[in-house]
């Protein structure tokens, strides 16, 4: 492993919180929103964990949207090419240079940690794999062999896994997936066991949406992690992906939901924060935008042992809503021109504070 790999490494990187607000030298581009050093990166150094984005490989071809990367986060995910669809497009031909070649680089010259996600979901998966028939047993062997492969070829440099991404539903009950008819419902029991064999260092994470409030389903995702901790599968965390809306009210209960989760011993992490509105923008909903955001880092703060807060993406320029919410957009804290939002400023303050 070469230094600036084992620089990446998650064993003791935590513990090296320091580290986390530092850049290597050498980045002489980093830039702060803020304009007078110290970005998100260093004020969640102070409170012991990572500032977190995900990273739209496309948005890198940009200097300015590098510089914000490397002097606001400490931490990032692969916003889509570590999924199964992108890095086995072909059977049989899985190919992690996207990942390797473009994340992995810059996350080690920035002094980024990097969340992997994700291994195990009902979405994007590859053409050839859905639209074939497979019996039972093939698709249990192909998704052994999937996590096996993936997280082996990253193996010791990744700081987590999202093995399992968005198991429930919205009342609690499991999602019924591909994965949970071929394997039954034990399929989350063994994508952990799978990533944690292939590599042993790595935290392991269960993420979901809407897991804010407490709830039906915060209640279920509680009681699924309790077991696994009971049967002592590899399960190192729970991932809440934070994706809010103004027109929706806020989860006032999430301090005491993510408090709970703490205290059964996993970590707590905020793993896709963003928070979307109805366009046109307008003053009003980007300050109530900013309350959201500020209240989530918030809750966050209120955790004894707080380990990464991660937004998904943070410029409007690249953000997924539009595409996926007719009419709704401007949910991250940047604009579409790099200008930090009322947001950015929102962040601050409470880590400020
Ligand atoms: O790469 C192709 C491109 O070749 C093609 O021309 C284009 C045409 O539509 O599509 C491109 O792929 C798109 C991909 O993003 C990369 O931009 C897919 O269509 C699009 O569906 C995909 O959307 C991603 C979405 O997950 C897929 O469900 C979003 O970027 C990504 O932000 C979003 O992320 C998810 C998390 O993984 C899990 N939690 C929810 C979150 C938001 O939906």
């Amino acid at each position: 492993m070469t230094d600036a790999a084992r620089s990446l490494s998650r064993r003791g990187a935590l513990a090296a919180m320091a580290g986390a607000a530092m850049l290597p030298a050498g980045v002489a581009a980093a830039t702060t929103a803020s304009g007078h050093g110290g970005g998100l990166r260093e004020l969640a150094a102070r409170h012991g964990f990572r500032m977190g984005t995900a990273i739209h490989n496309p948005g890198l071809a940009d200097p300015r949207y590098r510089a914000l990367l490397a002097g606001e986060f400490s931490i990032v995910s692969p916003e889509n090419v570590m999924k199964w669809d992108t890095v086995e497009p072909e059977r049989g031909l899985a190919d992690y240079t996207a990942g390797q070649l473009i994340l992995l680089p810059t996350a080690q010259r920035y002094g980024q940690l990097v969340r992997g996600h994700n291994l195990v979901w009902h979405a994007q998966l590859p053409d050839w794999l859905i639209q074939k028939t497979w019996t039972n047993d093939q698709l249990a062997a192909m998704l052994q062999q999937h996590i096996t492969d993936e997280v082996g070829s990253f193996r010791g440099r990744i700081y987590a896994w999202d093995v399992v991404n968005e198991p429930l539903n919205e009342d609690g009950t499991l999602r019924q997936t591909l994965w949970s008819q071929a394997i039954g419902t034990d399929y989350i029991a063994q994508a952990l066991t799978w990533a944690h064999a292939a590599d042993p260092g790595a935290r392991l994470y269960v993420n979901d949406y809407n897991l804010e409030p407490l709830g039906p389903k915060s209640d279920a995702m509680y009681v699924l992690v309790q077991d696994l901790m009971k049967r002592q599968i590899p399960i190192h965390g729970v991932g809440f992906q934070g994706h809010l809306a103004i027109q929706y009210p806020y989860p006032d209960t999430l301090p005491q939901n993510l408090r709970r989760f703490a205290a059964l011993g996993l970590d707590v992490a905020i793993t896709e924060a963003d928070v979307r509105m109805e366009l046109p923008v307008t003053a009003d909903k980007l300050a109530t935008q900013a309350e959201y955001f500020a209240g989530m880092m918030s809750a966050y703060l209120t955790l004894p042992h707080p380990v990464s807060f991660t937004v998904w993406g943070f410029t409007d320029a690249h953000s997924w809503v539009p595409g996926v919410f007719a009419g709704q957009g401007a949910a991250t804290l940047f604009d579409e021109n790099l200008r930090p939002k009322p947001a950015y400023d929102a962040i601050r303050a409470v880590l400020e504070d």
